[in-house]
């Protein structure tokens, strides 16, 4: 049984919107700082696509968990491959001690929400719509708690907690 807590933190835009060719849509450094120093030091949950829209395939300093259903070898120390949530919720037990986000993209977004896995979701809104071919499950968050953590100029970061 699963009993960790596991954060989620995502950015989206207006209409939800978390991805463009394999990109994020908007360029903005300071949504990226704040999704670094938030996350530095922890373990990083996510999906291939995400993994390997990554310029550097991976994010230094954390521990990478990524899921893949296609047999991937392992080539760096800090990068885990999953095959599935099962074979996840083992390995997530030798990571008891440190805090894990789940960071995307929109179908580990799904899995994870689907199962119950994520407690609390740090999700950034930008205030306007970029377009985008991959989109956040917003309907899945409907029934949870919200309080906004901080507004900026182009974005609101909110804290979602599980209802
Ligand atoms: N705005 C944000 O906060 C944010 C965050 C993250 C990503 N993104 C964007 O989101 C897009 C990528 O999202 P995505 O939804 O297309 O892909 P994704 O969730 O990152 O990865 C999907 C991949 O995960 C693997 N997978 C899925 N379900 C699995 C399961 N049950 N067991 C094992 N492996 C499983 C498969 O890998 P294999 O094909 O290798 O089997 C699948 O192709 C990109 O545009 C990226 O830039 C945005």
């Amino acid at each position: 049984m699963h009993n960790q807590l596991i954060t989620g933190i995502m950015a989206c835009d207006l209409m939800g919107a978390i991805g463009k060719n394999n990109k994020l849509p908007w360029n903005a450094e300071e949504e990226l700082e704040h999704f670094r120093k938030t996350t530095v030091g922890n373990v990083m949950i996510m999906g291939y696509q995400t993994f390997a829209a990554m310029p550097e395939r991976a994010l230094e300093n954390r521990w990478n968990i990524v899921f893949s259903r296609t047999a991937r070898v392992q080539i760096k120390e800090n990068i885990v491959f999953v095959s599935s949530l099962q074979e996840f919720l083992i390995l997530i037990n030798d990571y008891r001690d440190h805090k894990c986000f789940m960071i995307g993209g929109a179908q580990i977004t799904n899995l994870f929400l689907v199962n119950n896995l994520i407690a609390e979701f740090i999700l950034t809104k930008f205030k306007r719509v970029y377009g985008g071919d991959v989109f956040f499950p917003l309907h899945l968050l409907e029934n949870w708690s919200y309080n906004i953590i901080s507004e900026h100029k182009d974005f609101i970061i909110y804290k979602y907690l599980r209802g």
